[in-house]
């Protein structure tokens, strides 16, 4: 289980590593017998052309990772030989944007939605380095439970109205024929609707489904729940694809949701790393109805 979740590219060079064998290349340079003088003439001759690339480097990790490119400048920035390798340089800014995508990913799942919704709010970078980061992750799993989601839309009468709570990248909604709502907490597209999906601008009894896939990250999910009783017709379904890891007991998250007026359909607990539910919705229950809140545990994932 946890391998699928580590990320390589990323994590494997971490920036000391990468530090110590710059220097390395440059003494190597110094003590070379014999062809000292040649070297210095070279040096002269590179100088310019590796000062430009430094200072291009320097530019994409500054774009890449803002704060984290202040504290590399404080800590002296080594100089990049000229024979620096390409993969070394997209390793060192791969190992912060991996280490960025991990700080976010763990605040969405230890916070509110509306804290969240701040966080992406007040750098207006996270968003896209979020999914850049789970785009790869995805890349690495033997399944895509948006695939399995997009097969049970599609089967589905082509008049129901979708909701896809958490779309990111809103592949569902370009997948499937029917009119389905996008909503994140950030809209990088036109056809979504930015919002934390705990209050969504939604009309009541509007929607047939409501998908959560991987998304119910957030410590309130009984605000996620009650929105989507709100939002939902009677009869209406939620489907729930998550991580397997995240459930302490499975039965007390179905019954968890079940008192968000809603009755577990079917449940398959078999697809490798994932689990799959879907509920009905059977009754009303308002959002300031007293209830204790729940979650499910974070999905972090590992620096190797
Ligand atoms: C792991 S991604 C999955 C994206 C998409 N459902 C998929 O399967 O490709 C989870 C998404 O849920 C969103 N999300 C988390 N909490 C949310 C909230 N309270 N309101 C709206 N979106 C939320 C995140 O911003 C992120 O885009």
């Amino acid at each position: 289980m946890s391998n699928i979740f580590k990320c390589p590219e990323w994590d494997s060079t971490p920036e000391t590593a990468v530090n110590h064998n710059f220097s390395e290349n440059v003494n190597n340079n110094k003590v070379r017998n014999g062809k000292i003088s040649k070297e210095r003439k070279k040096k002269k001759k590179n100088t310019a052309l590796k000062h430009v690339k430094n200072e291009e480097i320097k530019e994409t990790l500054r774009k890449s990772s803002p704060g984290r490119f202040v504290k590399i400048q404080q800590d002296k920035c080594p100089k990049l030989p000229n024979s620096a390798p390409q993969s070394l340089r997209e390793r060192l800014i791969g190992s912060l944007k991996g280490s960025r995508f991990r700080f976010i990913n763990e605040q969405l799942y230890t916070s509110q939605g509306s804290e969240a919704r701040k966080i992406f709010e007040e750098d207006t970078t996270a968003f896209r380095v979020y999914h850049d980061g789970y785009r790869q992750q995805v890349s690495q799993w033997p399944l895509n439970p948006l695939d399995v989601i997009i097969k049970s839309v599609r089967k589905m009468p082509k008049d129901y109205i979708i909701g896809d709570f958490g779309c990111g990248e809103a592949r569902l909604a370009k997948s499937v024929a029917h009119k389905v709502y996008s909503l994140d907490l950030v809209s990088e597209q036109q056809d979504v609707i930015a919002c934390d999906m705990a209050n969504t601008p939604l009309t009541k009894n509007s929607l047939n489904v409501v998908v959560y896939c991987l998304s119910l990250m957030g410590t309130n999910l009984k605000d996620f729940l009650l929105e989507a009783n709100r939002l939902l017709k009677m009869g209406g379904l939620v489907k729930i694809a998550e991580v397997q890891s995240r459930f302490t007991k499975v039965t007390d998250f179905i019954k968890n949701v079940e008192r968000c007026g809603f009755k577990l359909m079917d449940k398959d607990l078999r697809k490798n790393y994932f689990f799959f539910m879907t509920f009905k919705k059977i009754s009303n229950i308002s959002k300031s109805a007293h209830m204790e809140d729940f979650s499910l545990k974070p999905c972090l994932y590992k620096k190797r």
